[in-house]
């Protein structure tokens, strides 16, 4: 085998700096208080299944913050080496990038934070990502470029964190909905099945850098 198959990582993807990890864990926080507010009154939106716990204590997160961009499985992945050798991989390998964070979103699975690309930071992303969805998500291989970008903040128990890039997608292919309410954070949606996404007011600049994980 060769160097560079033995090194690929377990995943390449953006790392939030230790102060946007901070800023995100604190106002994904604010958002479950918020949301566990907003249920007592709202009816037949349950988040987990009429589990009284606190949604902060129903998602289990415990990792440092990141957003996937290419899961290689150490080269088991498809496509895995194609992307390793991107020359955009090399030579944007180690920068720091100012991501957009512009909304939150719970489901009875995953707690999870969407991240809007830019066109510069899209030549990272994966032509595929969307498409590799489309069997679990019908109809995600459509969207564009780059929707299924997020950061992973919590799981329910057992749930795998691969699961909150399928959740958001899943959102993201059903039609638009009316805000239920506006909160401090940003308006408010409920997609049924226990899914909500808020969308922030003002989208958090999360500073990241680009680099790979081993584990
Ligand atoms: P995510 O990017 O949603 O947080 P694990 O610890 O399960 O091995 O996963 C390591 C990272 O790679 C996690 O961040 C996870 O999800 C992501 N990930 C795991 N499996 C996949 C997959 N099949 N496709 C895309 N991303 C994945």
């Amino acid at each position: 085998r060769q160097l560079d198959e033995v090194c690929l990582p377990l995943f390449f993807g953006w790392f939030l700096l230790t102060p946007a990890q901070d800023q995100l864990r604190s106002t994904g926080s604010d958002f479950l208080t918020a949301l566990d507010g907003f249920k007592k009154n709202a009816v037949g939106s349950s988040v987990n299944e009429g589990q009284e716990i606190p949604l902060e204590q129903y998602f289990k997160g415990k990792r440092s913050l990141h957003c996937t961009t290419k899961f290689c499985d150490y080269g088991k992945a498809e496509g895995a080496k194609e992307y390793a050798e991107k020359p955009e991989v090399s030579e944007l390998y180690g920068s720091v990038f100012d991501l957009a964070v512009s909304a939150l979103f719970v489901t009875p699975r995953t707690f999870g934070a969407r991240v809007s690309l830019t066109d510069e930071q899209l030549v990272l992303w994966p032509a595929d990502a969307e498409k590799e969805a489309e069997s679990s998500v019908p109809g995600a291989g459509s969207l564009p470029l780059g929707s299924r970008a997020h950061i992973t903040l919590g799981c329910a128990d057992g749930v795998e964190p691969v699961q909150t890039g399928l959740d958001l997608l899943e959102i993201l292919v059903l039609p638009e909905v009316e805000p239920v309410t506006d909160l401090e954070l940003g308006s408010l949606r409920f997609y049924g099945e226990g899914r909500w996404m808020l969308e922030l007011k003002e989208p958090m600049c999360a500073a990241a850098c680009f680099s790979s994980f081993y584990k």
